[in-house]
């Protein structure tokens, strides 16, 4: 995938998709970017080189490779296979426009204390859906004796004086959580972390750093320990499949009144999501890593979601689901617990002939009839997606300007949608 630099303002993409085809197919789930993302920074935890498989072509993944570049890393992109050699890595210096580009470059400074004992990070910038602070994970690094020194829009960190021990976390947050997992990893003694993330991704990094020889254990409940090692190896790693591309892809057919059959679902880390659908009568059916979805021919409105952290409903299935609810029967109330601004795309919807009432963190949606294609804008990556569905079913046709948003979590949306009978086309 050629990735269109999007600082000289070189042409932008947008999707095109005639709406009212009724989805009815197959699709293979590829690996998370939510995966992929925390497992290429920890692959710096070892000077010897890591192979990650079946790793998907997005613009957030490539923005990642230049980061580990720009620090002395070999990075090389064969097809869906990424090899990192750490070895030529000399610098603990975030590179200043990469690093905010993209919010994941905040997961450098787990790995970077634990090679350098030294970390200097520029505060990544807040995006659409909210301010994206990151005083929990300072938070997380002090418990274990880092000083850290915030000035001038950077953030200075002294590992110097770290040691193992205890850090207790005031929410659950992911990136907080595999920050504290990674700058651990090589800390003499035992360090317990309390009121974790419990995401799955935050499982899979635990079992990416123990294939590296790393000692973690508790991933997946709100205690994880880290026994310190002295030194890591290179792993060669298949990150898990991307619950949040598989609850997209449902989503994608629910709205059609269709039919998908996902292979290589992480079926186990859905279940919030399934609930949501089979209550809007889907009928869904899943069996190990095969997950099923048969669309009433209107859904039923949920009374009520709420994103919660995991294993409660995920904050990026939110905006999907709304979307979802637009063409219900009945009204469905929306609450956004986990980011503060993330109902970007409702203005849209309802230029699309929505009727969604957005007040703070709740949207109240009415269900309509029938949704009208226009053109309309991705702000953020899930907004971009949600419109993407909304278009398989209004109307005529819409057009979702800002395509880039969407590159940034999905291997070409619209590879998948046609694979489903969606008549969509990148321009
Ligand atoms: C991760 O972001 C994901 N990104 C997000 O996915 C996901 O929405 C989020 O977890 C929640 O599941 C990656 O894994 C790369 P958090 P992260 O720290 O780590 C607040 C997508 O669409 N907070 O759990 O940034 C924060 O503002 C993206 O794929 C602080 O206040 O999420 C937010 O309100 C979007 N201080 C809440 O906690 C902090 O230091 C949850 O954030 C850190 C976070």
């Amino acid at each position: 995938m050629q990735y269109v630099k999007l600082d000289g303002g070189e042409k932008m993409s947008s999707l095109r998709i005639r709406g009212g085809r009724r989805l009815d197919g197959e699709w293979t789930v590829g690996c998370a970017k939510n995966a992929v993302l925390p497992i290429m920074a920890a692959s710096i935890l070892s000077d010897d080189p890591t192979t990650l498989l079946d790793c998907p072509n997005l613009s957030d993944v490539k923005y990642m490779g230049d980061i580990l570049r720009t620090l002395g890393s070999e990075v090389e992109e064969r097809g869906h296979e990424m090899r990192i050699d750490p070895q030529g890595i000399s610098s603990f210096e975030m590179p200043d426009d990469l690093a905010k580009r993209i919010r994941s470059s905040i997961f450098m400074l787990g790995p970077l204390l634990s090679r350098f004992r030294k970390a200097t990070v520029t505060f990544p910038g807040g995006c659409e859906i909210g301010m994206r602070p990151i005083d929990l994970h300072l938070a997380g690094l002090r418990q274990l004796g880092v000083q850290v020194r915030e000035e001038g829009g950077m953030v200075y960190c002294d590992g110097s004086g770290m040691r193992c021990g205890s850090v207790h976390f005031d929410y659950p947050s992911v990136g907080a959580t595999e920050n504290a997992m990674m700058a651990a990893v090589t800390l003499r003694g035992k360090t317990y972390l309390h009121n974790v993330a419990r995401e799955p991704e935050i499982m899979d990094l635990q079992y990416f750093i123990n294939a590296m020889g790393g000692k973690v254990s508790g991933a997946g409940t709100n205690t994880i320990c880290v026994e310190g090692v002295t030194s890591l190896r290179g792993a060669v790693y298949r990150p898990m499949p991307d619950r949040i591309v598989a609850g997209t892809l449902l989503a994608a057919a629910a709205i059609t009144g269709g039919y998908i059959r996902l292979n290589n679902a992480p079926c186990k880390d859905m279940l919030a999501i399934f609930s949501k659908l089979q209550e809007m009568d889907c009928v869904i059916g899943e069996k190990n890593t095969v997950v099923t979805l048969h669309a009433p021919k209107r859904l039923r409105a949920f009374p009520q979601l709420q994103t919660q952290p995991h294993p409660g409903f995920p904050t990026d299935m939110q905006v999907q689901m709304l979307t979802l609810a637009t063409l219900a029967k009945g009204t469905s109330i929306v609450v956004e617990n986990v980011f503060e601004n993330r109902f970007t795309h409702a203005g849209d919807l309802n230029r699309m002939g929505a009727n969604v009432v957005v007040n703070g963190r709740m949207a109240i949606v009415q269900g309509v009839d029938a949704l009208y294609g226009t053109k309309v804008q991705a702000r953020d990556l899930r907004g971009g997606a949600a419109l993407a569905i909304a278009g398989l079913q209004a109307h005529g046709e819409t057009i979702v300007d800002q395509a880039h948003f969407i590159d940034r979590g999905y291997d070409h949306l619209e590879d998948m949608l046609s694979a489903l009978g969606a008549d969509i086309h990148r321009e």
